[in-house]
């Protein structure tokens, strides 16, 4: 097997050189960076990570959780987190959870196997419990998009109840007066708060909740396609629906489709999220925007922050307490996909 020592003698430097090379823990030279490289690949040799990661304490690793990558958003910032995350010279490790708090469990207990550096926890919407352990073992944590009440970590969020708030003031503003809503998954914040907001909006233009028009969905195509069919068929139907994601407003608007009726002639339709497929079906979908890359880029940064934090306070046992509570705004993105009512 091809050692550290190999590759020194072939460069013509000195084992700790090639260590500062590989690890990037000191200044070397173009040249000599150079040479090193090229015995490496003449060797080929490859640096023995799990004695690095012994040495170190780092794996240079970050575990992201997420509920569903089949859905945009999440496909979304976990592809922003990976990008940040390996300008930070991280690799990410994705753990899908189809939204089932026991898969989260079994990935949370992977990712402490695998001495991940840093994770960060959009819930699957169970208890906080499955946090508590990579929390208890002092690895860096950062609860994203989904709050989780106590959580002793840095929470990344967006202002969910303002943007299911502005959602339904601009379908008002459009004069639509009966306007339905299609909510996410129960257990998880975004949905209550969305459509918190909406009730919100509601009430402050005494226009009367009427629970006929509110659908509960599962932030999926299918729940929202099925949720529109439901709404079109009322025998007072709405003249505006605000789906608590993009992604059921994209099964909403294949229902309006199928029922052969045409977006926003007949019905208005506004999502949440803006993930990058709303501004490319027909008509383009006015959503309430989500500021994916810098959510992503924010939580990177404090994620990093607190790895490095953890490795200094390592000397000196310091408990780190103070975790910071970030929320984020939304913003409007009007499209092609709601009309003003005469
Ligand atoms: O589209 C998935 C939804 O769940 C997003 O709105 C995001 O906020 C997540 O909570």
């Amino acid at each position: 097997m091809v050692t550290i020592k190999d590759v020194a003698k072939r460069a013509g430097v000195s084992i700790t050189t090639v260590s500062h090379v590989i690890n990037k823990t000191r200044y070397v030279s173009d040249d000599l960076t150079e040479s090193v490289y090229k015995a490496m690949r003449e060797l080929n040799y490859r640096p023995n990570t799990l004695a690095r990661s012994l040495r170190s304490g780092r794996t240079k690793t970050i575990g992201l959780v997420i509920p569903d990558i089949s859905n945009l958003f999440f496909a979304e910032i976990s592809r922003k987190i990976e990008d940040k995350g390996f300008e930070y010279e991280y690799s990410v490790i994705l753990c899908n959870t189809d939204d089932d708090p026991k898969k989260e469990k079994t990935y949370i207990n992977v990712l402490l196997e695998k001495q991940v550096d840093g994770i960060i926890f959009i819930s699957a919407g169970g208890t906080e419990e499955n946090l508590m352990n990579p929390i208890d073992f002092g690895i860096p944590t950062i609860v994203a998009d989904r709050d989780i009440q106590g959580a002793t970590s840095d929470v990344v969020l967006v202002n969910n109840l303002k943007g299911g708030y502005d959602a339904v003031k601009y379908l008002f503003s459009l004069n639509h007066r009966r306007i339905g809503c299609i909510s996410g998954h129960s257990p998880v914040t975004p949905s209550a708060q969305r459509l918190e907001g909406y009730k919100k909006a509601l009430s402050e233009v005494n226009i009367k909740i009427d629970n006929s028009l509110i659908e509960a969905g599962d932030f999926r195509f299918e729940s929202g396609e099925r949720a529109m069919r439901n709404l079109i068929k009322l025998s007072n139907p709405p003249t505006a629906v605000f789906a608590c994601n993009d992604m059921m407003a994209m099964g909403a608007m294949r229902a309006v489709s199928d029922c052969g009726m045409n977006i926003p002639e007949d019905i208005s339709l506004i999502g949440f999220d803006n993930i990058p497929l709303s501004k490319s079906v027909y008509p383009a979908l006015t959503t309430i925007a989500q500021p994916i890359g810098e959510m992503a880029d924010l939580i990177v940064e404090m994620l990093v922050a607190r790895i490095s934090q953890k490795k200094k306070n390592r000397k000196s046992d310091e408990e780190e307490d103070d975790y910071k509570r970030v929320v984020m705004e939304t913003n409007l993105i009007e499209r092609g996909s709601c009309r003003k009512l005469s």
